[in-house]
């Protein structure tokens, strides 16, 4: 089948796009989809470039990509929840990856039905970034009505559905993002905009209950500046500590020791602010993203999509996505089959 491989870790040289790929056999509690578009993500060039070599090592080639809309074509002996003809989205599996190929092999808990309202280019921009956004204000910050949330990083793929998931929970949002992304931050329904081109949020902003970092760095240090005491800070770009070693990646005490010494500056600056700090990685999952469908289908959460290109064109979708500059999400389309 065709689909983008990667044959070492590196720069964009190290993808190509093969036709001689055996399409996936799948296991008993699998499903297998004809894919029709695939959503780009960071996680996509930085696996490339081997930076989560630590956390997961591919045995190459492999086949990339981690989100899909596509039509089930059948189920493997044990699957029962989905049916030849379905519609459906999913992050796929973190072990296998495979979603930028014409077809993917899903487990089928990881696997909801797409709204209905989307086009199989909308559905598959929605699964990676939305469960980012949901199972971190959710689960981790707990985010509640009349609460107030700084959202970094807000006109992004994860960023433009954490406004509005925020909003719907019935937050007040704060966000930055440049003279670009102002207009598209506000219309989800970010209150406060910071032009982090020329102001810094820590001066603006004070005694937030929580925040969410998507950038990392110094704007994850920074953060610290504007929770009040006994609030959280839960970021997915920063540096990962203990409990993500051990509850995201079920991991033992070797990863979770590295993962401690290389977040205690971090996790002692929250210390000092009393604050706990908290490195989530997503994990997918069918539930959840019934949940996000039933939003989308009720008009309640916006799926913005920046750019969609051809498959032919899959490794200039990477390398435009990882120029970082998208608003919203970066789609390849499977429609040239
Ligand atoms: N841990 C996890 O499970 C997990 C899951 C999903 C994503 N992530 C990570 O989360 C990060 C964000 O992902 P994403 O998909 O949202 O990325 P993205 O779509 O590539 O984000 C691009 C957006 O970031 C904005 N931006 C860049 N620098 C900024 C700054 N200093 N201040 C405010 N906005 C800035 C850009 O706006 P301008 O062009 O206007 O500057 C652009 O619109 C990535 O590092 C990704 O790897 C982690």
């Amino acid at each position: 089948m065709r689909s983008l491989v990667l044959t070492r870790y590196g720069g964009p040289d190290a993808t190509e796009l093969r036709d001689d790929i055996p399409a996936p056999v799948v296991g008993p509690r699998e499903v297998l989809v004809r894919v029709r578009a695939a959503g780009l993500n960071p996680v996509d060039f930085k696996t490339r470039e081997g930076k989560l070599k630590a956390i997961r090592r591919y045995p190459l080639p492999v086949v990339m990509g981690n989100e899909i809309a596509g039509v089930v074509e059948s189920a493997g002996s044990s699957a029962t929840r989905f049916s030849k003809g379905d519609r459906v989205f999913a992050r796929l599996d973190k072990d296998t990856m495979g979603g930028l190929a014409e077809w993917a092999g899903v487990h089928e808990d990881h696997l909801a039905k797409m709204p209905d309202s989307l086009t199989f280019e909308e559905a598959a921009a929605v699964p990676l970034a939305a469960l980012t956004a949901l199972q971190a204000l959710r689960d981790e910050l707990r985010l509640q009505s009349g609460e107030r949330v700084f959202i970094s990083g807000g006109a992004g793929g994860v960023g433009t559905f954490a406004i509005q998931i925020a909003k719907h929970f019935g937050a007040t949002v704060a966000t930055t993002a440049s003279p670009r992304g102002e207009a598209l931050v506000r219309r989800l329904g970010a209150d406060v905009v910071i032009d982090y081109t020329r102001q810094r949020f820590e001066d603006v902003l004070r005694d937030y209950d929580a925040a969410f970092d998507l950038l990392g760095g110094d704007d994850l240090a920074r953060s610290f500046s504007v929770v009040k005491r006994g609030g959280t800070v839960v970021s997915i770009a920063g540096v990962p500590e203990p409990e993500t070693a051990r509850r995201d990646l079920g991991r033992g005490d070797a990863l979770a020791a590295l993962f401690w010494a290389i977040s205690f500056g971090t996790r002692r600056t929250a210390a000092r602010h009393g604050i706990r700090y908290r490195y989530l990685f997503m994990h997918p999952s069918g539930t959840d993203l019934e949940a996000i469908a039933v939003l989308i289908d009720a008009k309640k959460l916006e799926v913005v999509i920046d750019k969609v290109f051809p498959f032919a064109e899959a490794k200039e979708a990477l390398a435009y996505l990882e120029a970082g500059r998208a608003k919203g999400k970066v789609v390849v389309s499977m429609s040239s089959f």
